[in-house]
Parts: structure tokens; sequence; C-alpha cells
């Protein structure tokens, strides 16, 4: 009998292992665990969203008016606490040095989330530059609403359908209790959860790379971020991009776009460019940045940009967020 325990235990031990290394080396499998296992666990047990612990993490430790210590505690939170899909620490400098280069006038953001790289973006700009970034999930949009304000940026939202924020009347969606009939499948998936996370942790303490949570980029001068917090407008929009972006030259009175961050679902990086495109939004020179273009990868996009006599191309290899798995982002500059 004790011989079939522990036979039991040591396979079973020997998949969970198997599972911990699948999710640290594995880009699906990290996706897979992050976003669809522990998110759901920490939703359950604290009653709250990803993005509102983040905002809380981040209120809590960063100063208001402090671009910088905002992006600097939501990387400590999502490299130490929990994971989260932003652009991240690693690519995050590839996408300040593309802004940095690009000094753009207009910048558009395709998917906000918590906000996280509009704060990265919106202190580089030059004065008197403006930042609209997208976003279709409302609760997600309320959230960067309040980033964008912590860090003492400007941020302006309207959604779709009508010029108030749909974003505030649904930011109370974090806080709704679990409904009755989902309890019970709720408590077995926590319990679950929780023996696999704890399995977790000896690998974490390991494998992580030590990261101080309050370093400066190197890629700023107090200057510039002087200029960035106090100068650069940020307008969310709160929709879907596609119905969006057709009415943006109208909607905000825009010619083109200097800088376009594409950061959304992956599936439509390539009907939105066309669509860009077909809206007269890009100009000889824009830039186009791509996120994830690897990791979990869009591959139509990356063959139209990298075929297109329209394009000239550029794939910049680095990490997915917060993890030590690959992924890029690949820059395409519109020659018209
Ligand atoms: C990877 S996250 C964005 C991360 C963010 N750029 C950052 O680095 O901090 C993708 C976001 O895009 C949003 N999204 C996905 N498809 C969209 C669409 N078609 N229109 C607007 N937002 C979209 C999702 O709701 C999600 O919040």
């Amino acid at each position: 009998m004790l011989v079939v325990v522990l036979s039991l235990s040591t396979a079973l031990l020997c998949l969970l292992l198997f599972v911990v290394w699948k999710v640290r080396t594995n880009g699906e499998w990290a996706l897979w665990w992050h976003d669809n296992y522990l998110e759901r666990l920490k939703d359950f047990l604290s009653g709250t969203t990803r993005p509102v612990r983040i905002l809380q993490y981040v209120q809590r430790c960063a100063n208001h008016g402090d671009a910088l210590g905002v992006i600097s505690a939501i990387d400590s939170f999502c490299s130490t606490v929990e994971w989260a899909m932003n652009v991240g620490d690693k690519k995050g400098e590839i996408l300040d040095s593309v802004v940095l280069e690009t000094r753009p006038r207009w910048v558009l953001e395709l998917g906000t989330y918590c906000g996280y790289s509009t704060v990265r973006i919106a202190r580089l700009l030059p004065p008197g530059a403006r930042l609209v970034t997208i976003e279709m999930n409302p609760h997600y949009a309320q959230v960067a609403k309040e980033m964008i304000q912590h860090a003492g940026l400007e941020a302006q939202s309207s959604s779709a359908s009508s010029p108030c924020s749909q974003a505030e009347q649904t930011s109370s969606n974090a806080t709704i209790p679990p409904s009755s009939h989902q309890l019970r499948w709720r408590l077995q998936e926590a319990l679950l959860y929780t023996t696999l996370h704890c399995l977790q942790l000896p690998l974490q303490l390991f494998s992580r790379t030590p990261q101080n949570p309050f370093t400066s980029s190197p890629l700023l001068t107090p200057t510039e971020r002087q200029q960035g917090s106090q100068t650069c407008k940020v307008e969310l929009l709160v929709g879907s991009s596609s119905v969006l972006i057709p009415q943006l030259k109208k909607k905000l009175d825009i010619e083109k776009f200097d800088l376009v961050f594409i950061d959304h679902w992956k599936v439509s990086y390539l009907p939105d460019t066309k669509l860009l495109e077909e809206c007269g939004l890009l100009t000889t020179g824009s830039v186009l940045l791509a996120d994830n273009v690897v990791c979990p990868g869009a591959p139509d996009y990356l063959q139209y940009v990298r075929n297109s006599p329209q394009y000239q191309s550029q794939y910049f290899q680095s990490y997915l967020e917060y993890l030590q798995v690959e992924d890029g982002l690949e820059k395409s500059v519109f020659l018209g």
C-alpha cells in the first residue's frame, strides 16, 4: 500500500515539475499558465482583477506624477508577484529607443491594457506631441486612465459610442462577487492552483533574474522625463480598433501618425495595418512597431510587412515580458 502511495506521489510530483518546467521555457505554456490559471486563481482569491491589483500596487509604491516610478512599480510587481501582458522592461527599452529616434508628433497605440506602454511612450514624447491609445475592454480602460493620471500624464477618455467614458460605467466589474453556481468548481480550481503555485516557488527562486524595481532607464535624461510628463497629451479611446480607426481623422482632427505601436490581439495586426493604410493615416516614414511577433506570434502580419515593397522591416529580438522565453518587436517603416 505504502509503495503504491509513494509511486503515485512521485509520479504526480514529476508531472507537476514537468508542467512547471514547460511553463518556464515554452511561450504557449507560459501564457496558458499565467493568463488562464494563475490569473483566475488570484481573481477568485482576492475578489479583484489583475489590472486592479497592478493599479493598487502602483498607487502604493509610486509617487503621483512620477511616470518612471509607475513603470518601475509595474515591472517590479509583474516580475516578482504576478505576470501581466505589458510590453515589459526588456522590450520596453527597445520601444523607448524607437520613440526617441522617431521623435513623433502623433502616436497611435493599439491595445492599452493597464496603460504601461502608454506611460512608457508618453513620458518620452516631445512637447506638443499627442498619443492616442485604443482599448476595447472598458474595465482595462478605466484602470489605464487611472494609471496614466497617477503617472502625471493627462488622460482624456471617450468611447466609440458616446463621448462619456464607457469605462467609468463598468469599472465596478472588478468587485462583483462570483455567482453561487460557480463557487464549487472555483474552489476546486483554487486548491489545485495553490498546490501548483507552491511547487513553482522553489524554481522561481533559482531561475529569476534579480531586478532592481526602481532603477532609472539609462535612455532618459531628467529633462526628457520632465518634458514628457508635462506636455504630452494622452487620448484614451474605448472601443474596438476596427471601429475607431476609420473615425480618427474626423474625431481627433488627425492627419497622419508618425508612430504606431501595435500591441492588441494578434489576429488584428494585419487587418488594422491595412485599415490604417486605407484611411490614409500613414505617411512616408511612419513607423509601425509591433509587439509579440514571436510569442504568441503574428505570422500573417510578419509575412506582409517583410514582403511588401511599401515597408522596410527589421526584427528586434528580445524576451517575452517578465519571462525567459524568446519574443521580439518588428519595426516597419512605411515607404509610401
Ligand atoms: C497585450 S495587451 C496591451 C499591452 C500594452 N500595450 C502594454 O504594453 O502595456 C492587449 C490589449 O489589447 C486590447 N485589444 C485587443 N484587441 C483589441 C482591438 N481590436 N481593439 C482595441 N483593443 C484591443 C485587449 O483588451 C488588451 O487589453
